[in-house]
């Protein structure tokens, strides 16, 4: 065992609850279109001192969709109202690089890291989601590889952007009459593969120098985008031993990239199910599969698995697929774990349907801490992307139950020391690439 620093802890707030029955409960509060109950949540977050807050995202619905993801906020809308709404708590939010233009959204991540004082995060997806296609006049869906080929492009346009302008640039000296020092303003003038941005974006550089980069790609391409740009990434891990594999790959990938793999946090999503007793968890979880909707559990393990699965027995195993090009990450661990634990399709269906195929964590508060400490300690996650089953309730026993326990260990910070996003997880404002370079009065460059 490796002796580990603290955790970092990020809130994924998803409609009513990540289990697809989460909104039947009695204390369940519908949340997807409620701010009130969102600004909430997010404060309570605050007040336990989170990294950060998150939201995920797509680009369609439809009848049988999971009930937390059938209406709701356009993310990053909701990332400004929040910004007013708290002082220090990250806030991070799905935008697509498949159906999105890199100036709007380079333009609306440095606004809002603008509006919060350096409190954006983004994640950067693809859209595993192909419905969305014909949302934007698209005939199809682009191929899963050629989606982390437009994405990386998408990344680097988008840095290039939010490098406009040197910091410092809006000088505005009223004596002299000189609102912005020109020479550091840069344009862009990019013409790559898949987009063509000239710039410069009519934003000042971001607090945060660019808003903090989160990726959740597992498939090989996945994670050397993950590896390659992701300061967070959104790792899907039910095994120890597996997701210490998983970790060491995407630092080993990191450090072939030339990063500091420190640079780069891993954090497994988990569902916390917390009860007076082992006994009592495991009741609350059952309560919850007497409410799940049977279909709409199948649709979200369809979704998982990249392929359609009504037509399987469910009390038989689970079936061979070919690869998922949706979710190759989910595809892979989800069907790992149905392997290693000789499951059937129904129970994998069920075990999907609790956490949407994340790590479940059922037990009292001291064994929910446990199980986030031994995953530190071993190196398989530098901190957790907390899924509750639903909300509020099941977030404020993690917040009033396991919190206090980790602060107690020394796992888990007391208060903030920095003010944004960057500072809570300890990774550096990146530097303009113009910084400390000038242009002499002759067009030469020399260092300053
Ligand atoms: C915590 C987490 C949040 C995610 N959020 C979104 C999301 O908001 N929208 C989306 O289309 N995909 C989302 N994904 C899916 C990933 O972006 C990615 O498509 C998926 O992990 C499959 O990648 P792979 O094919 O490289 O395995 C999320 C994944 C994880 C683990």
């Amino acid at each position: 065992m490796t002796k580990a620093s603290q955790m970092h802890l990020g809130l994924f707030i998803l409609g009513t609850g990540h289990h697809v029955a989460g909104w039947r409960l009695e204390d369940a509060e519908a949340g997807a279109e409620n701010f009130p109950l969102i600004e909430r949540i997010a404060q309570a977050a605050e007040r336990a001192k989170f990294d950060l807050v998150f939201f995920a995202d797509a680009l369609n619905t439809g009848p049988k969709v999971h009930p937390s993801v059938m209406v709701r906020f356009e993310p990053l809308t909701l990332l400004a109202a929040l910004a007013m709404r708290t002082s220090r708590i990250g806030l991070a939010a799905t935008a697509s690089t498949t159906y999105s233009d890199p100036y709007n959204l380079a333009r609306t991540f440095a606004s809002i890291d603008h509006l919060s004082g350096g409190r954006a995060g983004w994640n950067v997806v693809t859209g595993a989601f192909a419905e969305a296609a014909a949302n934007f006049g698209h005939a199809s869906h682009p191929a899963h590889d050629l989606r982390y080929a437009i994405a990386r492009e998408f990344v680097e346009v988008a840095k290039g952007l939010w490098d406009s302008w040197e910091d410092g640039a809006i000088v505005m000296n009223k004596a002299a009459g000189q609102f912005a020092d020109i020479s550091k303003m840069h344009e862009l003038n990019h013409k790559g593969q898949y987009f063509s941005v000239k710039g410069p974006l009519n934003i000042s550089r971001p607090p945060q120098g660019y808003p903090v980069i989160i990726q959740a790609g597992a498939s090989d391409v996945g994670r050397d985008l993950a590896a390659s740009i992701a300061e967070i990434v959104f790792a899907v891990q039910q095994d120890l031993e597996i997701a210490k594999q998983t970790a060491a790959d995407l630092r080993a990938r990191a450090v072939k990239f030339g990063r500091d793999p420190a640079h780069m946090k891993i954090m497994p999503g988990v569902c916390p199910i917390i009860g007076t007793s082992e006994a009592d968890a495991k009741a609350k979880l059952r309560a919850l599969g007497e409410f799940s909707d049977p279909a709409s559990a199948l649709k979200v393990l369809s979704e998982r698995l990249g392929h359609d699965l009504s037509s399987y027995p469910l009390d038989g195993p689970v079936p061979a697929l070919p690869q998922s090009t949706i979710m190759q990450g989910h595809a892979v661990t989800l069907t790992a774990l149905a392997r290693k634990h000789n499951m059937t399709l129904r129970e994998l269906r069920d075990y999907a349907a609790s956490a949407m195929g994340h790590r479940l964590l059922v037990g009292t508060p001291e064994q929910v801490a446990d199980g986030l400490e031994e995953w530190l300690v071993a190196g398989a996650a530098d901190g957790f992307n907390i899924m509750p089953p639903w909300f509020p309730g099941a977030f404020d026993d993690f917040v009033e139950q396991v919190v206090p326990i980790l602060q107690k260990r020394g796992l888990f910070r007391k208060d903030y020391r920095g003010r944004m996003l960057r500072d809570h997880l300890g990774l550096p404002r990146p530097p303009h690439p113009q910084a400390g370079i000038t242009i002499d009065a002759i067009g030469q460059t020399v260092a300053s």
